[in-house]
């Protein structure tokens, strides 16, 4: 008589804990960054350390439906996974038997990037881990002096996240700029600024990625006295001809 309502709040707890673990909501568990083409491990690790290699593991990846497996282990065997995974996703079967259900994806591309959860469906009481994949694609700022001297150009392509750019002098003093571009072409950005120079000294651009952590700057851009000497020359030139004329005239 008094397991029923036993047996009922243990359900509700089953459901509830079910339910709240699987919503595709709140902060990831673990966020990992990684750069275009390069290889990433995705962790997920029991805390109780216990072995799994009999056990069945699933990561899928949200916002699919339905959603995407990713990897599939279970009973000492791989189960399977989605065409995109297929031959870049693998576990690490030296490691299961210290519960680390942690997968590594080979050669990351924009479109991977999202939330991945791994779970353990046979085993109840264990959640459901979420792991969120950002992917970033860097080239470094290209960087060129316009024939009109002094007038710098900075120019990043393909960048994700959105990079800002800015001109910085040799003491790092960041310039005043004008964006020329900023587009946004299937998921990558294009920007370029300008600036204007007038003392003579090295000059860099910086790409920042504030989201990732990624800072890269350009080689450096480097004016001579050029505008100086040569507007002076022509000062002096002017000068001395003046003088000459008056020396001419006084002389008469
Ligand atoms: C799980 O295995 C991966 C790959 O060997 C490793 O990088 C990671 O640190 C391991 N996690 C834990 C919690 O030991
Ligand atoms: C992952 O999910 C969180 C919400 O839980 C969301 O804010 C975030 O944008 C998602 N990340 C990606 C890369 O889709
Ligand atoms: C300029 O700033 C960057 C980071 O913003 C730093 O890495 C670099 O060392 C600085 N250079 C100088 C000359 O201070």
């Amino acid at each position: 008589m008094e397991l029923l309502p036993l047996l009922f709040l243990s359900f509700c707890f089953l459901t509830l804990s079910g339910l709240t673990f699987a919503a595709e909501s709140g902060p990831p568990d673990t966020r990992v960054i990684v750069m275009e083409d390069d290889d990433v491990i995705l962790p997920c690790s029991l805390s109780t350390n216990e072995n799994i290699e009999k056990k069945l593991f699933v990561w899928k990846k949200e916002g699919t439906v339905p959603l995407k497996e990713v990897f599939m282990y279970d009973d000492g065997t791989y189960k399977g996974q989605y065409e995109e995974f297929k031959g870049r996703v693998s576990h690490f079967p030296e490691q299961l038997k210290h519960g680390n259900a942690s997968i590594r994806m080979k050669k990351t591309q924009l479109e991977d990037q999202g939330n991945y959860t791994c779970s353990f469906p046979e085993m109840k009481s264990t959640k459901i881990f979420r792991i969120e994949l950002v992917v970033g694609a860097a080239s470094e700022p290209y960087v060129r002096m316009l024939q009109e001297k002094g007038l710098l150009e900075c120019k990043v392509s393909g960048a994700y996240p959105k990079p800002t750019l800015a001109w910085r002098d040799s003491d790092n003093k960041t310039l005043e700029s004008v964006q020329l571009k900023d587009k946004e072409e299937q998921g990558r950005f294009y920007i370029v600024i300008q600036t204007t120079v007038t003392n003579p000294g090295c000059y860099h651009c910086v790409a920042t990625q504030i989201e990732i952590s990624h800072q890269i700057p350009s080689s450096e851009t480097c004016m001579h006295d050029d505008i100086r000497s040569e507007s002076g020359i022509i000062e002096a030139t002017l000068v001395s001809v003046i003088f000459g004329i008056i020396g001419i005239v006084v002389a008469f």
